[in-house]
């Protein structure tokens, strides 16, 4: 006799590879790795592991779209892919790329006060020499050029968001980019984050008690059922002292230019 059928259920369907949903696209130092393993804290979201660097890397753009895709985590339907590659926001050819493969990417990008991002970024270089044991350059020697600032400078150049913003802004409606406030996301994450969440369309899930402080490491570190972390020890280095007058002479260049970046993203920050 025939055995009675089973019930048919519907089998999970699949988790495949897809192009990025979202890409933090910067700013380089200014909390884009907390942002990322943040927002992965949330059930719908799925974040590719490194830095893709598909966009602003020629040999990388040319290996095409399903190369990119081959890079992406898997993801079930319904669930949101982001990859992170802070060098995108700086530079210049990478928004029309986005846009042409991408064109509905929701953008994130996290900001953070331009002098203490300037001073993130010459500390991570100095960190990358003294690993290759190469010989280093104080920040005065690097930011001066003929008693002035040096706006050829990377690390300085870098700090101009409203430059680089502009480029952005002439490709993507406002609305399709979200700033985050790197400041206030090391201060406090949540409220930043659920303003992500919001931005994104999630659910609301990611919670206080995702965020735990450690007293050691001086920095929110992250929870969820599986573990508790905080980030690697190259996040939350210590900066270098600057002179008084060179701090001061830092906070005046950026007023301007800081100025002109919360017109265009209509907005401000509490920058100094
Ligand atoms: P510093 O190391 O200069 O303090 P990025 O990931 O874009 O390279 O940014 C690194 C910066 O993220 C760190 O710069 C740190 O200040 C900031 N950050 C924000 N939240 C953090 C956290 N929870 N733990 C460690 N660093 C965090």
């Amino acid at each position: 006799s025939r055995s009675p059928s089973l019930p048919t259920v519907d089998p999970d369907p699949p988790a495949a590879r897809r192009l990025p949903d979202i890409i933090i696209i910067g700013v380089r130092k200014g909390g884009t790795r907390a942002l990322i393993e943040m927002l992965n804290l949330h059930s719908d979201v799925v974040a590719a592991p490194s830095e893709l660097h598909f966009f602003d890397w020629d040999s990388h753009y040319l290996r095409g779209e399903d190369w990119y895709v081959s890079q992406m985590p898997l993801a079930r339907p319904g669930q949101l892919t982001v990859e992170k590659t802070p060098a995108y926001f700086t530079s210049a050819r990478v928004p029309e790329r986005i846009r042409r493969m991408i064109p509905h990417a929701r953008l994130l990008l996290i900001v953070r006060e331009p002098t203490e991002r300037l001073l993130s970024d010459y500390t991570q270089m100095y960190h990358k020499r003294l690993e290759k044991h190469k010989l280093q350059q104080t920040l005065e020697t690097l930011l001066m050029h003929r008693g002035e600032l040096d706006l050829h400078y990377k690390a300085l150049n870098r700090s101009l968001y409203h430059v680089h913003m502009r480029r952005w802004l002439q490709l993507f409606p406002r609305s399709h980019i979200h700033l985050v406030d790197g400041d206030a996301l090391i201060r406090n994450p949540l409220p930043e984050m659920k303003k992500v969440e919001e931005f994104l369309h999630l659910e609301p899930q990611i919670n206080a008690s995702n965020f735990y402080f450690n007293q050691t490491k001086g920095f929110f570190c992250l929870r969820d059922r599986r573990r508790e972390r905080c980030l690697h020890g190259s996040k939350g280095r210590t900066h270098p002292r600057l002179a008084p007058e060179l701090l001061r002479k830092l906070h005046d260049f950026f007023h301007q230019p800081n100025q002109e970046f919360f017109q265009l993203v209509g907005r401000t920050f509490d920058w100094k």
